[in-house]
This record gives structure tokens, C-alpha cells and sequence, in this order.
């Protein structure tokens, strides 16, 4: 599909836009009310402790960038400090507080101990046409990272809105929920960028597709366990009625720039084989309790 072709400037400019236009929330302005505190922890409260985690793990992903890109350039750099690093934060700090008041532990997210993968890349980044390769790969993560997160704030605004927990639905996820597709169309803008730039000779972007297919994870699955939680979340949202179809709307960019001579691929499939495997975790971890919004 042909796009229009993004400049420098562009992306520079919807930063600027971004950080105007979304200031972080401010813990004082959302309403925590629950009129139902059990209610929302036993159907919600593993998708809100979930989120909170991830929310917070920021501050590694920060660390984890510039060990992938120390060369990392100027809109980047404006990008993951002052818009997006600050953004994230506040919902972390909103979601925690509200699992908290609704009698759930705080989060516990890992804010500092970065992968051995991420190391190695990021040691054989100081070579600029790795370094090159790794900037496509962090672009096409933070764009799956953010659209799940769009798509997961959706269905979590429409299950309290059905439980008529109006407040948290509209001071609380709503305003996070907002400031995602921004972050969203970054790393699509982005990646695009680069792509249209050619940027990337072909062994680069071979050597991308090999370490896309192979380093593919879930947004907030590091350790063992954490895709058992995913699956819950997957579940609990009534996403796994479609694993198909989210794994398709969360890929698209990548499909779109990474697998484009690929004809008829539809998903890539390590991104389904994931959520499946995520699934099926929780599902063996819960055998009874796999019940979705349908049941809530
Ligand atoms: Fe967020
Ligand atoms: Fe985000």
C-alpha cells in the first residue's frame, strides 16, 4: 500500500504536537471513585494490575533504549524524554494507585535489570549498521506495544462503563487512553521513515526480519509467568475471542514495512504462535477460571 512520504520534519513536528497537546496527567486530576470495589478487582483487577506494570517498566524501557541506540538522534531523544517517558509514568502511577484502592498490592514492576538479549544487541549496536537495524526493530515494537495498549484501554473503558464505574471509566482510562495512538503514530511515522529513507540496505533488513521473528515478545513478558498473566488480560478483555484478528491489527505496521514481499501474509506468525501460547497458559494456570467479559 503506498503511503505518503514522511520527512524528518514531520516527525519532529508531531512530537512537538504530541508533548503540547498531551501533558501528563496529573494524579489530581482523576476521580478514583469505585462504587463497587470487589466487583472491579475480581473482573478487572488482574487487567489494571497488568497494565500498571507495564506502565511502570518505562523506566527500563528507557534504559533499554539507549542501550540499543546510544547514538539515539534529536526527535527520538525529545520523543522518549519528554513526551513519552512522562506520559507513561502518570499511568503507571494512576493505574497502581487505583489497583491499590481497590485493595490490590502495588505493582511490582522491574524498572532497571535489562534482558541479556537487549545487551548483546545493544553491544553490537556501537556498530552504526546494527545500530540501524535495532532503531527499525524498537520502532516496529513500540508500535505493536502501543496499538495493543489502545485496543486493550478500549475494551477496559467499555467493562466499566458497563459496571457504571463512570468515574474511573472517564477520569481515569479515558485520558490514558487518549494520549496511546499519539505514541502509536510515532513509531509508525518512524519506522515508515526510515523505511521510505532507505535507510536499510537488504542484508539489514534481513538480518531484521531473522531477529523480529526471532525476539518477538508480548508487551510486559520478561520472565517466566508474566505470559500466563498476559493470557489472563487477553481473556479477561474478551480479546481471545479474535486472537486472529488482534494479532493482525497489533502487526500491521510491521507487515506493512518488514513483510511486504511476503504475498498473502496476513499475520506474522510469531506474533499469533505468542498470544496463543500466552493463552494457553493462563488457561492451564486457570483451568476453571477462564471466563471473559461475558461472564463478568
Ligand atoms: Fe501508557
Ligand atoms: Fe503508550
Amino acid at each position: 500500500m503506498a503511503r505518503a512520504t514522511v520527512t524528518p520534519e514531520q516527525l519532529r513536528a508531531h512530537v512537538l504536537q504530541l508533548g503540547e497537546k498531551h501533558p501528563p496527567i496529573s494524579l489530581d486530576s482523576v476521580d478514583r471513585t469505585v462504587h463497587d470495589p470487589r466487583g472491579v478487582r475480581e473482573t478487572f483487577g488482574p487487567v489494571i494490575g497488568y497494565l500498571s506494570r507495564v506502565e511502570l517498566e518505562v523506566d527500563r524501557n528507557v534504559l533499554e533504549l539507549l542501550t540499543l541506540l546510544p547514538e539515539v538522534d534529536a526527535t527520538d531523544r525529545i520523543f522518549f524524554a519528554d513526551v513519552w517517558q512522562p506520559q507513561e509514568i502518570q499511568h503507571g502511577l494512576i493505574l497502581d494507585r487505583l489497583q491499590q484502592d481497590l485493595g490490590m498490592p502495588a505493582a511490582e514492576p522491574n524498572t532497571t535489570v535489562i534482558s541479556p538479549k537487549i545487551r548483546l544487541l545493544g553491544a553490537l549496536s556501537h556498530l552504526r549498521p546494527v545500530q540501524e537495524v535495532a532503531r527499525l526493530l524498537y520502532y516496529l515494537t513500540g508500535a505493536a506495544t502501543e496499538r495493543s495498549a489502545v485496543l486493550a484501554y478500549n475494551r477496559l473503558s467499555e467493562g466499566l462503563e458497563r459496571m457504571d464505574e463512570r468515574a474511573v471509566a472517564r477520569t481515569v482510562v479515558a485520558p490514558i487512553k487518549q494520549q496511546e495512538p499519539g505514541h502509536f503514530a510515532y513509531y509508525r511515522l518512524a519506522a515508515t521513515q526510515m523505511m521510505q529513507s532507505g535507510a536499510l540496505r537488504p542484508w539489514q533488513l534481513r538480518l531484521a526480519r531473522v531477529l523480529r521473528r526471532q525476539s518477538f515478545a508480548l508487551v510486559g513478558v520478561n520472565r517466566p509467568g508474566q505470559d500466563a498473566d498476559y493470557g489472563r488480560v487477553v481473556s479477561t478483555l474478551g480479546i481471545d475471542d479474535d486472537l486472529e484478528g488482534f494479532a493482525r491489527d497489533i502487526s500491521r505496521v510491521e507487515r506493512e514495512l518488514l513483510w511486504a514481499g511476503q504475498k498473502g501474509m496476513e499475520v506474522p506468525g510469531y506474533v499469533l504462535a505468542a498470544l496463543k501460547d500466552a493463552v494457553a497458559a493462563y488457561r492451564e494456570r486457570h483451568p476453571a477460571g477462564a471466563g471473559g467479559l461475558t461472564t463478568a
